[in-house]
């Protein structure tokens, strides 16, 4: 009975600050009092930067989770990494519109130049593949080059906690964080993958 409330809860708690951020905008816009700060478009960056880099972690733990907790989790774990795209699109969206107005020449000179940039563009690059081949005909279609190309997230990931780390003004302290979440949960899939190559090759000697 209480399943049936899990998914809608899902997708209004991961809506929830995109939501926010859509109403601060607003009353920013109509001169009202607001919580973007002095700054709101380094805040509206900074915002759904710190979203994106979050939904790639929260759903980097979705298969070590489901399974050292034996929960039905997995079937989520698709939509929260949607969510990572969405507010990845948010993040550039913001840069480019209201950081450089539609400025090619400088976007394409910035992304080139500050190596920050150079990695946030190659994480927001490589998510988009795997955005488009979310769906669920898409996974029927590559069989089981889909789960080649997901595996995509883990160098998304990587390289989005160095645009982090590289990006952030002062205290480092939120980008160590994410590395160590990453790192622990690249060190779970490669202590899985060792396993399972020891019970493979235990199954072939015996
Ligand atoms: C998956 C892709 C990406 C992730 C996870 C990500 C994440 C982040 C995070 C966590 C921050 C720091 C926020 C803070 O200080 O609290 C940040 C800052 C920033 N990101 Fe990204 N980012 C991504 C892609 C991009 C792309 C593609 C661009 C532009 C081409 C970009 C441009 C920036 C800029 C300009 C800032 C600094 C904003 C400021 O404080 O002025 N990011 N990003």
């Amino acid at each position: 009975m209480l399943r049936k409330f899990i998914r809608p809860l899902l997708h209004i708690a991961c809506a929830a600050p995109a939501i926010w951020l859509i109403y601060q905008n607003w009353l920013w816009l109509n001169f009202l009092p607001h919580e973007l700060t002095a700054n709101p478009i380094e805040y509206n960056t900074d915002f759904t930067g710190d979203w994106t880099i979050r939904f790639l972690l929260i759903t980097l733990t979705v298969t070590p989770l489901a399974k050292l907790t034996k929960w039905r989790l997995l079937k989520y774990r698709r939509a929260l990494g949607l969510y990572a795209f969405l507010y990845g699109l948010l993040h550039f969206l913001n840069y480019m519109v209201l950081d450089y107005f539609f400025d090619w020449a400088l976007i394409i000179e910035d992304i080139f130049k500050r190596p920050a940039i150079t990695f946030g563009m190659l994480a927001f690059t490589l998510l988009i593949p795997l955005a488009v081949t979310s769906f669920k005909f898409m996974v029927k279609k590559l069989g089981k080059n889909w789960q080649k190309l997901h595996r995509a997230i883990y160098v998304i990931t990587i390289c989005a906690v160095i645009h982090n780390y590289m990006m952030v003004k002062a205290d480092v302290l939120i980008p160590v964080i994410h590395a160590m979440i990453l790192t622990s949960l690249l060190g779970y899939r490669v202590y899985l993958n060792y396993n399972k190559r020891k019970i493979r090759l235990k199954k072939q000697t015996a």
